[in-house]
């Protein structure tokens, strides 16, 4: 089978982990649980392709707009990520450990055109997510598989992105999200998992919504609404790309924020509301969020003498 050699390597990474189940946690057992969290997502991204293409056939992609092409690359995409979990859930069913088993999932898409724009924004935090869980894999053999995936889900990124006139390549950077941050957004899409399923180490934050905005441009104002209020101090905390600013809200009235997008925001970035202006993007500092901001990148501009 095609995903021998690379499971193979994943094995060794994590096969410390069963071993000794008891012990306290190593490095071995910071990759497995990096494992199933990556498990977690690919199960979320394969339902999600096969509930769009199991519902609309090629017609309704055709009459709403889309090639006959793109609706066949977008089989190509679900193969992906169908490959990407049969390739994760190999590598830890072989070092013993039970992979997590897929939930039940809620998608708000009602058509293929709202399918595509989710499936542009989803792909996105896909890569935000193999890009924030990077810096913590020890196995550097493990690191290569993650990067494989990640360089995947770019893809397929910039290929949606495209297909509904967005900039695939909006950023010069992609854009690194930690674990919760990830969980905060994969997590409204998640219903209820089997019980049996391991428990992951992460926690959403509270939900925060755009209440107008999207898609923007820098120096735009967007409206944040908190879902629970927030007392004293906030700041809203934008990622985008490496980069991270923390702005005061120009008014906050009846638990609505008004802020100013940063001239650092562009495609799809984040937005916290935060304790202080640090960036320090911790537990301790996020009050909020994320929200997902669509920011239209400035015209391209380059010097064609810097070699
Ligand atoms: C960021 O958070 C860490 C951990 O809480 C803390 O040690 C550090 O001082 C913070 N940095 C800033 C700039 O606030
Ligand atoms: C373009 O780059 C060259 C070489 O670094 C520099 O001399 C020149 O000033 C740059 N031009 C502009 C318009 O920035």
């Amino acid at each position: 089978m095609r995903f021998s050699t690379t499971a193979l390597a994943l094995i060794a990474i994590v096969s410390g982990v069963t071993a000794a189940p008891t012990k306290r946690q190593d490095s071995g057992d910071i990759d497995a649980v990096i494992l199933q969290y990556a498990l977690t997502l690919e199960h979320l991204e394969n339902a999600f392709y096969k509930k769009a293409l199991s519902e609309w056939d090629e017609k309704a992609f055709t009459d709403a707009g889309f090639s006959s092409k793109f609706y066949n690359d977008l089989k190509y995409v679900a193969h992906d990520e169908e490959g990407h979990v049969v390739y994760l859930e190999a590598g830890l069913t072989a070092a013993g450990a039970m992979p997590v088993a897929p939930c039940d999932y809620s998608f708000p898409m009602t058509d293929p055109k709202s399918f595509v724009a989710l499936s542009s924004v989803i792909e996105g935090v896909g890569v935000s997510a193999y890009l924030g869980a990077a810096p913590l894999v020890t196995s550097k053999a493990y690191l290569t598989a993650a990067g494989a995936i990640l360089v995947t889900e770019a893809l397929h990124q910039s290929q949606q992105r495209s297909a509904i006139g967005e900039t695939p390549s909006a950023n010069v950077f992609g854009t690194p999200l930690g674990f919760n941050a990830v969980y905060s957004i994969a997590s409204g899409f998640i219903k209820s998992c089997p019980e049996t399923n391991m428990p992951l180490p992460v926690k959403a934050y509270p939900a925060l919504t755009l209440v107008s905005g999207l898609p923007t441009a820098q120096g735009a104002h967007i409206d944040l609404q908190p879902k629970d209020a927030v007392s004293g101090e906030v700041f809203a905390t934008f990622v985008s790309g490496l980069n991270v600013a923390a702005v005061a809200p120009q008014t906050m009235s009846g638990g609505m924020l008004m802020v100013e997008v940063p001239m650092m925001v562009e495609g799809q970035s984040y937005v916290f509301l935060t304790r202080d202006n640090s960036g320090n993007l911790t537990d301790s500092n996020i009050v909020a969020g994320p929200v997902i901001l669509e920011v239209t990148p400035l015209a391209p501009t380059f010097n064609i003498s810097i070699t």
